[in-house]
């Protein structure tokens, strides 16, 4: 058996939670992540067979019993996963009746997963059911986006349109825009269910005055996503209150669309 500390998945796990906390965005034990994995890759490092303890999940994930996740922990610091991966992380499958988490390694102190569960996995049956190879969900605190919340609309079409304007790769990173939720009590199933409603249709959904959650195929897809929304968002905040001389327009976020092949949502773009 194979040393679960050299396994790429915690690797990636432990740069990532590093980097986001190095740019601010996940303060505390603010953001977490959880990602799909491969059985067999898995077995390379763990007895499958060995289950430390169950954890109650509280909902039913029923579309993704047996699956594995690894994810970080509640009450965990970003800044401390990289440090001490098996106090910070778990890895968890997802039991037979589909509403208990097995825990095959990791919350070494006796912790458990994220309070956030709920948004993430509700978001991975959610995205799975439009893109089968979605592995990863995000949820992050990044600091211009959301103090975006604060002085813009939160309205789904206008929140998209001034981030696709703020950034020329904008429209290309995101074309299925950004999904707008209203500030919402988090940590609950409620949240979970309506995260995942908007989830169906967008891979980025805004919480408001909270953070925002990001989904793909894998970490550096679901980072990037974030990451380009945050810069647009870091234009925003440093341009909103000054006079606007330039701008992107419609017409040239319908050509850049249409010259990168992405299909976008043309309901979000003001054309005639
Ligand atoms: P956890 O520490 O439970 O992951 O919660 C952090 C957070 O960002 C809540 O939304
Ligand atoms: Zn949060």
């Amino acid at each position: 058996m194979k040393n679960i500390l050299d396994a790429p998945f915690v690797k990636e796990m432990c740069d990532t939670t590093a980097n986001m906390y190095r740019l601010g965005w996940d303060e505390r034990n603010g953001g977490n992540i959880s990602y799909m994995l491969d059985k067999n890759e898995v077995a390379e490092y763990l007895d499958l067979n060995n289950v430390i303890r169950t954890i109650p999940t509280g909902f039913d994930a029923a579309d993704l019993i047996g699956k594995i996740f690894i994810v970080t922990g509640t009450g965990k610091y970003f800044k401390n996963v990289k440090y001490d991966p098996e106090n910070n992380l778990g890895i968890i499958r997802i039991a037979k009746d589909g509403t208990t988490a097995e825990l095959l390694w990791g919350y070494a102190d006796g912790g458990k997963f994220t309070s956030e569960l709920p948004a993430h996995l509700m978001s991975h049956m959610a995205r799975l059911s439009v893109d089968p190879e979605n592995r990863v969900v995000m949820h992050s605190h990044p600091t211009n986006t959301l103090a975006m919340n604060y002085v813009h609309e939160l309205d789904e079409k206008k929140f998209t349109h001034t981030l696709w304007e703020m950034c020329t790769e904008c429209i290309v990173v995101f074309p299925d825009g950004i999904g707008v939720l209203p500030w919402m009590l988090c940590g609950t199933n409620e949240i979970g269910e309506a995260t995942a409603k908007k989830m169906a249709e967008f891979r980025l959904v805004i919480w408001g005055m909270h953070g925002i959650y990001g989904a793909g195929k894998t970490i550096d897809e679901t980072f990037g996503l974030i990451e380009t929304v945050e810069k647009a968002a870091q234009i925003y905040m440093l341009t909103a209150h000054l006079p606007r001389v330039n701008t992107i327009k419609d017409e040239d976020m319908k050509t850049l669309a249409e010259a990168f092949g992405v299909e976008y949502r043309k309901d979000f773009l003001n054309l005639d």
